[in-house]
């Protein structure tokens, strides 16, 4: 079952001697890294995180899916972000690429449903719409138990659960994943008995998609956790290796941080894949909240290929020369379709009969690769050789080290993100929760005082007169 992922740096316009100047740099990361691993307040839980997990999490979490699978026709996944993200990167990733469109008998799974990662009103009434009459189950899934939206979101669906099931029923379909210990979620999972998940304290949530996060929707549809886990067990052995020459992971953090000081602000990564539409999503988050921080770090986005080539393409080609793309190469197609003669030919692509459509996928990936490094826009190429759960649990561990890694070399924490508050305050202010408006208002006071004291003129000594700013002599 050994498989790899291959890291190619032949377009990538960097050489190994290049990467080697960091070898030292990396070590000493590797070994703070390692260290801390066990650290509670570190935020490393997902580096042992394989080889350490839960077994009997791992258990309960199976039992929970066979339950929802043999219940519901629908399990409705409630989060945001990290709580939300993994667990859909995996699963559009592994499953029938119309999964939730499929006839019941077909899928034999649940559909798998997502909301509370939006505050969009037509979009919870569709999805109301949606599930109609349908046997639901709810997996809500928050670490601090307190985001705004996944809230929202559980209180909605959770009243509608209790009124389609009663209050007795619907406890039995609602499954929460969230902190051991704290937050409005885990109180309400207590009083009303919910069955409980939970979220390791030194995990945050970018990097918890292989905890119950995760885990649950995901065995839910059907893939195999058991898998993804072993992928990921056989990663955090591969890149236990300090050695820089020896880790293709660590080079690719390396790598990245190489082009970001040669002005390549911008990392694209891209896909032939449209299954690794969320995989990419997922990545965004991880890198976009590990590194984004202090006027800093790289903006990551995404790229499907062949569909962006028709759009984004031409930027890329020819726009500003900040760019670089990583591509993601799945090497073995799950399926294939082969192109037939026609008598006529009038489409004129009776030159690819008998090829088939992975064999054309393939060449536009190299045609592409080679066309934009022609135009200046360097790949790095990470190679898998097929997706399925064994190498999808690799690379998502690839990518969280990596990430660690490629951000602790730029100089950020990998592990807060401070920057997302921002948006909360003005929200919850906007919105006139109490804490948030007595808050602005002390600093509306603070604001005015200062002002005040600013006009106030000065005597003799050039400093401040008190309380005489309106005297005027
Ligand atoms: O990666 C993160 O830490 C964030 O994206 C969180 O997952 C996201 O904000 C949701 O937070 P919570 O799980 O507390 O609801």
């Amino acid at each position: 079952m050994v498989q790899n992922i291959k890291l190619s740096l032949k377009y990538s316009t960097i050489e190994e001697k290049d990467i080697m100047k960091y070898a030292d740099e990396v070590a000493e990361i590797h070994e703070e890294l390692h260290k801390k691993s066990d650290d509670p307040n570190e935020f490393l839980g997902w580096l042992n995180l394989p080889k350490d997990y839960d077994k009997k999490e791992v258990e309960k979490i199976k039992k929970a899916a066979k339950k929802i699978q043999s219940d519901s026709e629908i399990l409705l996944v409630i989060g945001i972000g990290g709580s939300y993200l993994g667990a859909r990167a995996v699963i559009e990733a592994l499953t029938n690429n119309f999964y939730n469109y499929l006839p019941k008998e077909q899928r034999k799974t649940p559909q798998i449903l997502y909301v509370g990662n939006n505050l969009n009103p037509e979009y919870v009434n569709d999805l109301i719409n949606l599930i109609g009459n349908r046997d639901l189950s709810i997996n809500v899934i928050s670490k601090s138990g307190t985001t705004t939206e996944p809230a929202i979101a559980f209180r909605i669906f959770r009243e509608l659960l209790e009124n389609k099931y009663g209050l007795k029923e619907a406890q039995k379909r609602i499954y929460v994943t969230t902190d051991s210990k704290k937050g409005a979620l885990k109180q309400i999972a207590e009083t009303e008995n919910y069955t409980t998940f939970v979220i390791p304290d030194n995990i945050g949530g970018r990097y918890s998609v292989l905890t119950a996060v995760g885990l649950l929707p995901i065995a839910t549809a059907g893939i195999n956790i058991d898998e993804l886990l072993e992928g990921a067990k056989f990663a955090q052995g591969k890149y236990l290796d300090r050695n820089l020459k020896y880790n293709d992971c660590y080079k690719y953090a390396v790598m990245r941080n190489i082009l970001y000081k040669q002005y390549k602000n911008i990392e694209i990564l891209v896909s032939y894949e449209p299954k690794l539409h969320y995989f990419i999503e997922w990545w965004k988050q991880l890198f976009a909240e590990s590194e984004g921080k202090e006027e800093k770090g790289i903006y990551p986005t995404g790229a499907e290929f062949t569909t962006d080539l028709h759009s984004l393409g031409q930027y890329i080609q020819e726009g500003r020369r900040n760019l670089f793309e990583t591509v993601l190469y799945v090497q073995e197609a799950m399926s294939d379709i082969t192109i037939r003669q026609d008598e006529d030919n009038l489409d004129e692509l009776n030159y690819l009969v008998g090829k088939g459509l992975s064999y054309v996928n393939k060449k536009a990936m190299q045609g592409t690769i080679e066309a934009h490094l022609e135009g200046e826009v360097p790949n790095i190429v990470l190679s898998i050789e097929k997706l399925d759960a064994y190498n999808l649990g690799h690379l998502i561990y690839f990518f969280e080290l990596a990430c660690a890694v490629s951000g602790k070399i730029l100089g950020v924490n990998p592990f807060n993100q401070p920057g997302v508050e921002k948006y909360k305050t003005n929200m919850f202010r906007l919105l006139g929760k109490p804490e948030y408006v007595e808050a602005n208002n002390k600093k509306e006071d603070k604001k005015q005082e200062k002002k005040v004291s600013k006009r106030q003129p000065k005597n003799k000594e050039g400093t401040k007169t008190k309380n005489k700013k309106y005297i005027i002599k």
